[in-house]
């Protein structure tokens, strides 16, 4: 755990209890706090949800964590990239938050990952990306709700990249009555288009230049959405053809209501509806999506 002032090298390591008690000086000056949970190895996509948090809160604290919950067994929690030193260096440089918490597995699950308190979740988590990575959601849930309870934040603030995730953990905040808002950040992207991802690592030189199409097919959804379109499931397998044609191999594509993720019907104008998609490209396991 690592203390930083804007501007000003990072210093010392913290315990739990020098969190809380940082933590705790700042709320008896009256400030308040943001959260920006990450799993580090940041990119510009994670740094924008830093600068955006500095607007809602006069705090702010970046997670670093690789959460071995939230892998599946055969899912890249081993490989998953991590660069502690340089994330810590790249922070301190810009002066976006005033604490970096970098904590370990054994603060994070003082019973160890076998036997630990996890949280069920709500039905959607079974749905799109929950689909193919069992217990995904609720290993997500398990170690936000665990930096939530730590940093006691004020605001939480997410991407929207991870439309379902967000959903999720915005609806286990109002489900568990937790006083903390919830603060979005649009996807950050690529001068093509790709959103950016600690994943996009995985991409060969001839993925990457694939990579942008997943962006391009969800774009041509949506227009077509917007022009009135209401065959989803033609508009989703059409998409789905493409994407599988230049070498993708295609989990999902949904057009989904944008409030909850829900199933849309007809009624639903276009300006409801989002189309998310995720999609493996060689090693790579690229989501994205397209709020209308
Ligand atoms: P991670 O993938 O590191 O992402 C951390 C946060 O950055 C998430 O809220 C994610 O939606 C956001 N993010 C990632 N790429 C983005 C992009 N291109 N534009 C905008 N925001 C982007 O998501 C996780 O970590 C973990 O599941 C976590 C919430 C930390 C729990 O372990």
């Amino acid at each position: 755990m690592i203390f930083n002032e804007p501007r000003v090298p990072l210093q010392g390591a913290y315990t739990l209890s020098a969190l809380r008690e940082l933590v705790s000086s700042w709320r008896l000056s009256h400030n308040t706090v943001a959260l920006v949970p990450t799993m580090g190895n940041l990119h510009e996509g994670h740094l924008s949800l830093m600068r955006r948090a500095r607007d809602f809160a006069d705090k702010v604290v970046c997670s670093i964590f690789v959460n071995p919950t939230q892998f599946g067994p055969t899912e890249d929690f081993a490989a998953y990239p991590r660069s502690l030193v340089e994330d810590e260096a790249l922070l301190a440089d810009q002066g976006l938050v005033d604490l970096v918490f970098a904590p370990e597995n054994k603060d994070i699950y003082p019973f160890g990952i076998d036997n630990t308190v996890r949280l069920g979740m709500p039905e959607l988590s079974m749905e799109l990306c929950g689909a193919n990575r069992s217990g995904h959601f609720s290993g997500v849930a398990s170690v936000v709700l665990r930096l939530l309870n730590l940093v006691s934040p004020d605001v939480l603030v997410l991407g929207e990249k991870d439309y379902q995730q967000l959903i999720l953990l915005k609806r286990m905040i109002r489900d568990l009555h937790l006083p903390i808002q919830v603060s979005s950040g649009a996807i950050y992207r690529e001068s093509d288009g790709l959103a950016m991802s600690t994943r996009n690592q995985y991409l060969s030189t001839h993925e990457r230049k694939i990579a942008p199409r997943l962006h391009e097919e969800l774009k041509k959804v949506g227009e077509a959405l917007q022009a009135g379109q209401q065959d989803y499931h033609a508009l989703e397998q059409a998409a789905i053809n493409t994407l599988e044609a230049v070498g993708f191999k295609s989990e999902y594509v949904e057009v989904r209501r944008t409030i909850d993720l829900g199933k849309p019907d007809n009624m639903n104008s276009p300006k409801d509806l989002i189309v998310v998609a995720a999609a493996w490209l060689g090693r790579a396991r690229l989501i994205d999506n397209i709020q209308l």
